[in-house]
């Protein structure tokens, strides 16, 4: 069903946070040729039209092969640092207080550059956003999981000495086949780098490897997670223990996780108390930023006063420190007054 002026409204200006947004994500196609010219970067595609052709995924791994090829054409500090102040503007626009980013420097290094000029674009862009718009932003260090181990390793080498700039460490890229205990040994160095831990599970992957993440890696969120729902001792073991689950429901449906948006197992995983919130993935590839994935669950009938509880879960299930947390109810609770009407 359609939603109106006023409910979008509403959730445009819902105080949110995103805590699962890939900053290569954002990459929009009209973008990403604009940096191939200015790169001198060749891409096999014949203009917009072609390119946007291939914009149809059968399933996770469609979407990353065209989204690794594209990121080719990142070549600079100021590449990455508009990118990413491109993206701040518009989750500003979105109702995002703060932002929690991954980047996923192993493929930006295999493409020959430094990891720290990745670093110093990616926080300068911050830096502008922060400026422009009071937006908080944090970048989670994301491990490639079909690359080699130790690769992971070199990455780990190239962050440790700025690992005080880094909040977390995630994993992320194909999930079947890459199970989250070959990477036991990284996150507890991670975590010795003092890093906040979070990885992928659970998307194409089966409960296992949702499981494999709390027992062997220790995390503290699991990022989508959708396939909880087929082990109810881990739904309610995941509701105890408060763990954030990222869900992403416009990018299950692009991704052929499920066929219709409404099968996003969202109001079971409220019903069964687990902090799950709603989040974006890769906008420039999903079709919408994460106002839009708020609206989408709106339009299969979630109720406004669901998607507030889901606005409240991503503060409660964020990194920020605790001051800022509570700056962000009070907020909550002033859009709670101004669209009462709306909250049933
Ligand atoms: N990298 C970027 N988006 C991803 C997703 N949805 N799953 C796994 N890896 C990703
Ligand atoms: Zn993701």
């Amino acid at each position: 069903m359609a939603i109106s002026t006023r409910i979008s409204q509403a959730l445009h200006a819902l105080p949110k946070t995103e805590l699962h947004l890939h900053i290569e994500g954002t990459l929009e196609p009209e973008l990403a040729l604009r940096l191939a010219d200015r790169n001198g970067v060749t891409l096999p595609f014949d203009g917009i039209d072609d390119l946007r052709s291939h914009y149809r995924f059968d399933n996770l791994q469609s979407f990353l092969d065209l989204y690794y090829q594209l990121m080719s054409v990142l070549c600079t500090r100021e590449d990455f640092s508009d990118l990413m102040f491109d993206y701040l503007a518009h989750a500003h626009a979105d109702g995002v207080h703060r932002a929690e980013i991954f980047f996923d420097p192993q493929v930006h290094m295999n493409n020959g550059l430094d990891y720290d000029l990745v670093l110093d674009g990616l926080l300068d862009g911050i830096a502008r956003g922060r400026a422009a718009y009071g937006i908080d932003a944090a970048l989670i260090l994301s491990v490639v999981r079909d690359l080699p181990v130790e690769s992971a390793q070199t990455l780990l080498d190239a962050a440790a000495p700025r690992a005080d700039e880094l909040l977390a460490i995630g994993l992320d890229s194909t999930e079947v086949g890459y199970p989250p205990e070959l990477f036991e040994r990284i996150y507890a160095r991670a975590a010795g780098m003092g890093l906040h831990l979070v990885a992928h599970a659970g998307e194409e992957g089966t409960a296992e490897y949702i499981r494999q993440t709390l027992d062997v890696l220790h995390v503290e969120r699991i990022d989508h997670g959708v396939r909880i729902i087929e082990d109810p001792t881990l739904v309610r073991r995941v509701a105890a223990e408060g763990i954030g689950l990222t869900v992403c429901p416009l990018s299950n449906l692009r991704l052929q996780v499920v066929d219709d948006v409404a099968k996003v197992p969202i109001r079971q995983l409220l019903d069964s108390g687990v902090c799950v919130t709603v989040n974006s993935d890769d906008p420039a590839y999903f079709g919408g930023y994460i106002a839009d994935n708020y609206a989408a669950l709106a339009e299969t009938g979630l109720s406004i006063a669901a998607l507030a509880d889901i606005a409240g879960n991503s503060i409660e299930a964020c990194f920020a420190p605790e001051a800022d947390k509570a700056a962000m109810r009070t907020e909550l609770d002033q859009w709670k007054t101004e669209y009462s009407d709306l909250l049933g």
